[in-house]
């Protein structure tokens, strides 16, 4: 073992352990982090109207004095943000208690024997203590479900719906803080209602956007293909101020809107017309959201081999479709094809071609491609393909 020689840099000092004095000052410090790390959990719009529906069944049950410890118990079972299940329970605190409890038990004795509950003290005394306290737990019990089940289904709707509008859903978060998704908001809430919800409710339900995202440089230069109302050019040019996109789009109503909705931010470019036939340029990226199963398989095919040639050396090319076999199962390909018939997305068809073989296609035209899973609920059918051009040799 070697001792500190004479030359040898004397030790590092120890820390000194704080005193009482700095352990009481920093403890409102730490309860200020706490809750906001408590206020910051799970609270995505959904997550957070989940949570105080939870809450307003708990409160409106009649586990009176339990209701607390319940909640939080809950929370914490099912992981929802605390906050929001405990400001969910208060929906019977005084002076609400009184009117909750009776609606509660009237709508419960009226479900369970078809009458309502006798007003008069005389009718409550004719029945012995015991029984009305057993009827009147059972009526307040059921008439809690239905009252409290009314009530979550409001409360949690207007929650994530509000939270919705200053929050990003999970698979946005990461790109766009706050600030941004509230611009976001305010260029979508200038558009009509019916583009305006048809947006929101995409943006939510639709985990494809944040999966591209996550594939995008900040600085991409991005040819998007039939590109809609201009989503995905929305959130890049929200996400990286250097992004520049061409976003192809032949439905003049939908060309307009994404104009409309990217009006004077820098680097995004609307350009009407049909994405099979439009100059591509060389783009380091070029998406197809959902696109390619308008036209037939062969047109698919070609369309591909295009883009493929017309990419840089190194370039992304993200492709979301439908899996042909999975898909059968689901609502996605009949859907697709109402809104085709409804003239909601322009195309000659509906004709889905399998992701996996065209990331065989492109992976003989040299590129390396992989598949995700990329898509939820009556969508759960569809994949994201991401391939790479070989860089130049
Ligand atoms: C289901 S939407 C998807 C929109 C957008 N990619 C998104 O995910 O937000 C498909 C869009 O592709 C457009 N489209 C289909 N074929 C096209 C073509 N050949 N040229 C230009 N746009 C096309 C349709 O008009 C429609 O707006």
């Amino acid at each position: 073992m070697q001792t500190p020689g004479p030359t040898d840099p004397s030790p590092p000092p120890i820390p000194a352990t704080p005193g009482l004095r700095e352990r009481l000052r920093a403890v409102p410090r730490q309860l200020l982090a706490r809750v906001h790390a408590l206020k910051d959990e799970h609270a995505s719009p959904g997550r957070l109207g989940l949570a105080v529906a939870v809450g307003v069944l708990i409160g409106a049950s009649p586990f009176l004095g339990l209701q607390l410890v319940l909640a939080v118990a809950l929370a914490t079972l099912f992981g929802l943000n605390r906050f929001a299940v405990l400001l969910g329970s208060q929906v019977s605190v005084p002076p609400l208690t009184p009117l909750v409890l009776f609606a509660n038990a009237q709508v419960g004795a009226f479900l369970l024997t078809g009458r309502w509950l006798p007003l008069s003290l005389q009718a409550l005394r004719d029945v012995p203590a015991r029984q009305l306290a057993a009827d009147l737990f059972v009526d307040l019990l059921v008439g809690g479900l239905v009252v409290g089940g009314a009530l979550a289904l409001i409360l949690g709707g207007a929650t994530a719906h509000f939270v919705g509008l200053v929050r990003a859903p999970d698979e946005l978060a990461p790109h766009l803080p706050t600030p941004r998704w509230k611009e976001l908001q305010r260029r979508l809430g200038a558009l009509p209602r019916a583009w305006r919800s048809y947006a929101r409710w995409k943006l939510r339900l639709d985990p494809v956007y944040g999966l591209v995202l996550t594939e995008l440089p900040e600085d991409v230069d991005l040819v998007d293909l039939g590109s809609g109302m201009g989503l995905l050019p929305l959130l890049l040019a929200l996400r990286s101020p250097q992004a520049r996109v061409r976003a192809l789009e032949w439905d003049a109503r939908k060309a307009r809107v994404a104009r409309e909705l990217l009006a004077d931010l820098p680097g995004m470019h609307v350009v009407e017309g049909d994405a099979r036939a439009g100059a591509l340029g060389q783009p380091q990226a070029i998406t197809l959201v959902d696109v390619l199963h308008y036209s037939p398989v062969e047109e698919q095919r070609q369309w591909l081999e295009r883009c493929a040639n017309a990419l840089a050396p190194g370039g992304l090319l993200l492709i979301r479709e439908l899996e042909p076999a999975r898909s059968r199962r689901t609502w996605a390909t009949r859907l697709e094809k109402l809104a085709v018939r409804w003239g909601w997305n322009q195309g000659a068809t509906v004709q889905a071609w399998a992701p996996s073989e065209m990331a065989h296609a492109l992976t003989a035209l040299g590129f390396t491609a992989v598949i995700h899973p990329a898509g939820s609920g009556a969508f759960r059918a569809n994949s994201l393909v991401v391939a790479r051009k070989p860089s130049a040799p």
